[in-house]
């Protein structure tokens, strides 16, 4: 296979001269915590073998030229005359500058081409994945003296304010600082963190891509999290501490129901339970019961299916078909929601009989075709030292 790299900086070359620096920014999966983190809730997220790849050097002005190599499409600007464009994807590279010139640093415009092998809009979070191969190149090349959290707060006030959607911060916060073979548990509301082994060699991740986008995902996206931002502010009347969903029991909600419409009900208490089993499940981990985690992660569907409503048909029916497979130790959905992927833990001795089945009985069912990622976990973004190195 040729080298994702060695193409993007073959193109590069092409297109523009310098020797540029060379930076991968990978995808995310979730293993659990979905829809938490803007809650101030857990999320146990790890980054993968998939990722963009990003050629870049500085320039003497202020011009920005931009190459998306996947979708052959250029983008130019400049950094005193920018705005939100139609296309989509430049936004997640002008946000980024956009954030490092408002907080007053100096840098001069760049010539960049990135291309990789996330794929878009199938929740392994490419947006993040974007966000941080241009944050990482700015600060480096203009030596900005940025910390990692710096970085995650730019990729995460980049969808905020220019792409315009209300994101927690497990994607950014993965993105910089995910270590190779481990799932990083995230605690979104300090911030503090705590890295698991998860070098599992009889265990697969096996993503399945249901091959359907996701276009409610940014309205529904922000009406969840006004949700349950509406139910805090009710709770909020009967204890003054309580500044998120992180801050309340089942009990204290079950007490105050009557009050809370009905579906902001359901929406508090599945993010509620879903906490539950994010710290749950950081226990079965230590105890290598993959088996009950596993559990865990078909309760943490059903309730993002009946509960918080973010699944799709085709979700679903991933699930479904994935309970019944032997070898299967656990699969929900995964990210936003609304199309995109589930996530797999698939015994490895049953991985092939497992690839088999599914993509038969998706097909049965749904009519579409799956494609499917056995991903290996990897570090966060870096830069890339040395040649043709796959990602
Ligand atoms: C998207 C957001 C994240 C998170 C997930 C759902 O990926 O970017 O912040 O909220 O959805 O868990």
């Amino acid at each position: 296979m040729k080298s994702i790299i060695q193409n993007i900086e073959n193109k590069y070359n092409e297109l523009f001269s310098g020797k540029p620096l060379i930076v991968r920014s990978p995808g995310r999966v979730n293993l659990i915590g979905e829809h938490t983190d803007y809650n101030e809730g857990f999320v146990l997220p790890a980054a993968i073998d998939k990722a963009i790849i990003m050629a870049i050097t500085p320039r003497e002005d202020d011009q920005c030229r931009i190459y998306a190599a996947d979708l052959d499409d250029h983008f130019e600007c400049t950094l005193s005359s920018f705005e939100r464009s139609e296309k989509g994807w430049p936004n997640y590279v002008m946000g980024v500058f956009d954030q490092i010139l408002k907080r007053g640093l100096k840098i001069n415009g760049f010539d960049c081409v990135f291309g990789g092998n996330i794929p878009i809009g199938a929740g392994l979070s490419s947006s993040a994945a974007l966000e941080g191969s241009v944050s990482f190149a700015l600060n480096q090349l203009y030596n900005l003296g940025l910390s990692k959290i710096d970085l995650v707060n730019i990729g995460q006030k980049t969808e905020h304010e220019f792409v315009g959607v209300k994101c927690g911060i497990m994607d950014q916060f993965i993105n910089i600082y995910a270590e190779q073979k481990t799932v990083l548990k995230l605690d979104c509301r300090s911030l503090d963190y705590e890295y698991f082994p998860f070098g599992l060699e009889n265990i697969k991740i096996v993503l399945c891509d249901t091959q359907t986008r996701r276009e409610l995902a940014t309205s529904e996206y922000n009406i969840r999290r006004q949700q349950c931002e509406s139910g805090v502010d009710i709770l909020r009347q009967h204890n003054q501490d309580i500044q998120s969903l992180r801050d309340v029991s089942l009990d204290f909600l079950e007490t105050y129901k009557a009050e809370l419409d009905e579906i902001v009900y359901r929406r508090c208490e599945y993010v509620i339970k879903e906490n539950e089993r994010v710290l749950a499940g950081c226990q079965d981990l230590k105890k290598g019961d993959i088996a009950s985690f596993g559990k865990k992660m078909f309760a943490s569907h059903f309730g993002l299916r009946d509960d918080y409503e973010v699944s799709s048909p085709e979700l679903d029916v991933l699930v479904d078909i994935a309970a019944e497979i032997p070898g299967v130790l656990g699969a929900r959905m995964m990210g936003a929601g609304f199309g995109g992927c589930t996530i797999n833990l698939i015994e490895e001795e049953y991985l092939n009989d497992f690839t088999v089945l599914i993509r038969d009985m998706y097909k049965e069912k749904v009519n579409k075709d799956l494609k499917y990622y056995v991903c290996s976990i990897e570090a966060g973004t870096s830069e890339v030292v040395g040649k043709f190195v796959e990602v």
